[in-house]
């Protein structure tokens, strides 16, 4: 996935849908970062038992997303875990963030999680959102005031349970009456499918996403 940034949003408070978690299943936690951000001084606090409600450090994303990103088809290169962990850590401590996830049990262990942020284009000064912009053309108008989602991942150890789909239907559930979004590889993908069973459809091709090809751009349109 991805989109390569973060800036200040808007606090927006979320729809409240029903969702019924099976027994055996783990919540899904909703975590909103700070308004301005959590500052320089943010480290995040590790997950374990008993912890919950608040942002996991940038290692544990990195671990996760590149446990994850790293199975058939994406065969994703570590180095782009790294990157995308590191916008995840600017992210968090420059704006508000919106993170969804969910932690095994007993123990605690981060096994997924959806993360975003508010999109307002006069925020976006960096060049892949320019590069972004220009990809889009016209079509890059949907994108304003909306939420863009950064990056999905759960853990290859805990696949066939629905997790990252429920983690995902939880984010979805806290902005959809925003418009959302998100850069993916333009190829067939676990990812992809479950966008387009949430309601994405394409909107265009972005900058060039870890398969060195353009990013496929999707789009969820306000409900
Ligand atoms: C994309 C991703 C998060 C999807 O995770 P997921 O929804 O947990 O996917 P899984 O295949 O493990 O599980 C979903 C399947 O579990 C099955 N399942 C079993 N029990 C279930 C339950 N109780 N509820 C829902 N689904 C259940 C379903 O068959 C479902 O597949 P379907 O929706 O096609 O029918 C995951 O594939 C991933 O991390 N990929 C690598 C990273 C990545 O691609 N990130 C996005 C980059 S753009």
């Amino acid at each position: 996935m991805i989109v390569m940034n973060d800036l200040n949003g808007q606090p927006s408070p979320g729809d409240c849908l029903a969702r019924s978690v099976p027994a055996d299943e783990p919540a899904v936690e909703i975590v909103w970062g700070m308004l301005k951000g959590l500052g320089p001084l943010w480290e995040g606090v590790p997950s374990g038992p008993g912890i919950s409600g608040v942002l996991p450090p940038r290692r544990e994303i990195e671990a996760l997303y590149g446990a994850a990103a790293a199975e058939p088809p994406l065969n994703e290169d570590p180095r782009f875990a790294a990157i995308f962990a590191d916008v995840y850590d600017v992210s968090v401590r420059n704006g508000q963030v919106l993170m969804t996830l969910t932690r095994t049990q007993p123990d605690g262990r981060l096994s997924s999680f959806a993360y975003g942020h508010h999109w307002k284009w006069e925020e976006q000064k960096y060049p892949w959102a320019f590069e972004l912009q220009s990809r889009l053309g016209e079509a890059s108008t949907e994108l304003e005031s909306t939420f863009a989602l950064n990056l999905l991942a759960r853990d290859p150890k805990q696949r066939d349970r629905g997790l990252g789909r429920r983690t995902l239907e939880t984010w979805i559930g806290e902005v959809g009456r925003f418009g959302c979004w998100l850069q993916t590889d333009d190829i067939d993908s676990p990812a992809r499918r479950l966008y387009e069973r949430l309601g994405f459809t394409e909107l265009g091709h972005g900058p060039e996403a870890p398969n060195g090809q353009p990013g496929l751009v999707m789009f969820r349109s306000p409900r």
